[in-house]
């Protein structure tokens, strides 16, 4: 009688759990999970997925991990026009800006705070950002992180306001 009891509250007990698993997803999310619960960052995911599919893939491949210093969509409103129009008339140029906002690693807000300032290299080129995050609150190249710490299968995603231009590209990207 009392077996029999724990057996069935032991078959509801796994049920609802594979319900709630079903629901909630225990593995990392997508980039397209990440656009739908981040909709102020659809600019960078749309670009970076249509312009940087290959290399994603080629880290997935290799279990390497990175971490994504993403502009939220206001920071792409706030370019000149004449920026948006060579971005979008020159993949080169478009593909070299979006790597530069992408490091190796899976480096967390907590990584980062309190560590002053960092150079760190960024998958474009030798090029690289300067970090500086103090005990509380993270800027790149003076750019503020508005939302750390965007987890995804690939690592981790913070949300800056404002576009990294690599800085041989600034002469080629604002005239
Ligand atoms: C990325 O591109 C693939 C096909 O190229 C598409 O199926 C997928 O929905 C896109 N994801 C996002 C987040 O745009
Ligand atoms: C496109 O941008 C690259 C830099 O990423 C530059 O070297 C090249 O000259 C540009 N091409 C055109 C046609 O402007
Ligand atoms: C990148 O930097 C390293 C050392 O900082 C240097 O040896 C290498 O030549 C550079 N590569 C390019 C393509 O500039
Ligand atoms: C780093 O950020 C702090 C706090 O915003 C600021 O006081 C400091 O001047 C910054 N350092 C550099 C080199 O930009
Ligand atoms: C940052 O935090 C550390 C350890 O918690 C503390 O020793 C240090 O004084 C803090 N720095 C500032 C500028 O508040
Ligand atoms: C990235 O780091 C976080 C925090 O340590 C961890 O939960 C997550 O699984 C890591 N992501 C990957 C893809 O390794």
């Amino acid at each position: 009688m009392k077996r029999s009891f724990v057996a069935i509250l032991s078959a509801v007990c796994w049920i609802l759990f594979a319900l709630l698993s079903a629901t909630r997803p225990l593995h990392a999310q997508s980039l397209s999970e990440v656009e739908r619960e981040h909709p102020d960052i659809s600019t960078f995911v749309t670009l970076t997925n249509e312009t940087l599919g290959s290399e994603l893939s080629t880290i997935a491949a290799r279990h390497e991990t990175i971490t994504v210093f993403a502009p939220d969509n206001s920071a792409f409103d706030a370019l000149p026009h004449a920026v948006l129009d060579r971005l979008h008339t020159n993949h080169t140029l478009l593909k070299d800006v979006l790597l530069n906002h992408i490091l190796r690693g899976n480096i967390t807000a907590h990584d980062l705070l309190g560590e002053g300032l960092i150079e760190a290299k960024t998958l474009y080129d030798n090029s690289s950002v300067l970090i500086n995050a103090t005990n509380t609150s993270i800027t790149v190249d003076g750019n503020k992180v508005i939302t750390p710490d965007v987890f995804f299968d690939l690592g981790v995603i913070h949300i800056i306001d404002g576009v990294l231009v690599p800085t041989n590209l600034r002469h080629e990207l604002l005239g």
